[in-house]
């Protein structure tokens, strides 16, 4: 018989997808522009529940309507061109999803483009790498809702399960490119994740002069508080993995200093930058990631430019510890607050009435981000779904209030010791600005005023103002 639903793109995205879908009971369609994928599948895989073909027409014509094809190749070009070898084949109704990390406004584009030749385009966020398509992801579907309601029975099935309540970890967005925004913005969130953790490695390592199996061993005792999370188990576990080369060296110690990245995090940034959002820790995160490339650069630099002479103050380790420790929790919370108003803010810009609630939910399992904590953003919204920040909600403002001497502490000893912690850094800053009535601003007006006649604001009475600052010319 006819398949269920297809997979297009055999490399091990879809691969596990298909073989997840297939697990709950479906009939799969598979293909892939490059034969030798879909073959070596149908050999590894030869008892599943699949129909492979080699020909796109075939592969169509393989799956019953109103068809349902799930794309999983490479974001841009790749993305356009199997669209266009697609689409000859595809009748009105069809139901096309983009399940790579594909740019929101390329996804707002295409599903216009096919809205008028009358094909659903599902744009959506899927999150948890490899295990997570195998054995469970996190999904962030967006696009035509009728679209959705068709697919979403199997999308349940397929996604990860929050251990809070079993709920499966996928719900309707919004539209067009509303998915694979909150992906980007679940990116950026996992860039300021990572940079913090890996600040708190470095204050460990460097102020503390901790082993590496020390510093595994707070990070397990973390995974027991709080800070309970996907990234934090495996940084406990890298820290203890020995170097497979055979140096007899802790593998953490012979990975070159250099992060990569494909432009997720950035692309959340410059989102934040067009809408007038501060995303001040998540794109620290991604400086730091450029920094960190600039290898050459900084050990030239190392050898003019001298390490602070102001001696470290004798710090209690157990205690620092434990200061690190809230200053990670204090931070995540600045991270979230902003990524989730940012959220907010471009739901408004674009129409997407995105429900910030049923977007914690789903990052509760099956994605990178996945933590204990996204419970707590949960209830917040249940608390109040109009929420503008999440530091206005009672657990949050329990919290940072409670936590936020110790971050003083942490970031105030870095820069002693000089150990940069942007991210740390600039969780601090950004409670400070948003908690102060007054900012400097008034200069800043001042100074525009004074050389171009920008005009300014008046504390005492409505309108614009603009001063004489040289009568007498
Ligand atoms: C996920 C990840 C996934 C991938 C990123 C990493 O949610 O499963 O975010 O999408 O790991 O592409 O991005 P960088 O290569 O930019 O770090």
């Amino acid at each position: 018989g006819k398949a269920q639903i297809g997979v297009i793109g055999m490399a091990v995205m879809g691969k596990n997808l298909a073989l997840n879908i297939e697990r709950q009971g479906y009939r799969v369609a598979v293909y892939d522009w490059n034969s030798t994928y879909t073959k070596q599948v149908m050999k590894d895989h030869g008892d599943k529940n699949f129909v492979a073909s080699y020909e796109m027409k075939d592969f169509v014509e393989s799956i019953e309507k109103p068809r349902r094809i799930l794309m999983m190749v490479k974001a841009g070009a790749p993305t356009d061109s199997t669209i266009q070898n697609v689409l000859p084949y595809l009748d009105k109704g069809d139901v096309l999803i983009d399940g790579g990390n594909t740019f929101f406004k390329d996804t707002m584009r295409r599903n216009k483009e096919l809205e008028n030749s009358g094909i659903n385009f599902i744009g959506m966020g899927t999150s948890g790498g490899q295990k997570g398509a195998l054995n469970g992801p996190s999904l962030m579907p967006g696009g035509q809702k009728e679209a959705y309601d068709l697919v979403a029975p199997i999308l349940k099935q397929i996604a990860a399960k929050a251990p809070e309540d079993g709920e499966p970890c996928v719900a309707y967005i919004g539209p067009n490119g509303a998915g694979h925004y909150v992906k980007m913005v679940h990116n950026g969130i996992e860039y300021g994740d990572m940079e913090l953790i890996a600040e708190s490695y470095d204050l460990m390592k460097r102020v503390l002069h901790m082993s590496n199996a020390e510093i595994a061993a707070t990070f397990n005792e973390w995974r027991h508080t709080e800070l309970n999370s996907y990234l934090i188990d495996i940084t406990a576990e890298i820290l203890t993995r020995k170097d497979d080369l055979g140096t007899g060296k802790d593998i953490i110690d012979v990975i070159l200093d250099r992060a990569g990245n494909k432009g997720t995090g950035k692309w959340s940034s410059q989102s934040a930058l067009d809408l007038g959002m501060p995303q001040t820790l998540i794109t620290e995160a991604v400086y730091a990631r450029y920094i960190s490339a600039m290898k050459k650069e900084r050990v030239q630099a190392n050898k003019v430019l001298p390490h602070p002479e102001n001696q470290v103050p004798e710090v209690d380790k157990q205690e620092t510890i434990e200061k690190i420790r809230k200053a990670l929790y204090f931070s995540k919370i600045m991270s979230y607050a902003q990524g989730f108003e940012q959220i907010k803010v471009a739901s408004d810009n674009y129409q997407w009435n995105i429900h910030l609630g049923e977007l914690a939910k789903i990052w509760r399992a099956g994605c990178i981000i996945r933590a204990q904590f996204l419970q707590k953003i949960t209830d917040a919204y249940d608390r109040d779904p109009e929420l503008d920040n999440l530091l206005l909600d009672d657990y949050f403002k329990e919290i940072v209030t409670k936590y936020q001497s110790d971050v003083r502490d942490v970031v105030a000893l870095a820069v002693r010791a000089g150990i940069p912690c942007p991210c740390f850094t600039s969780a601090v800053t950004y409670y400070d600005q948003y908690r102060s009535i007054d900012l400097p601003a008034n200069m800043i007006q001042a100074q525009r005023d004074y050389f171009g006649a920008h005009t300014f604001e008046r504390t005492d009475r409505e309108g614009n103002f603009h001063y004489e600052w040289y009568p007498e010319e």
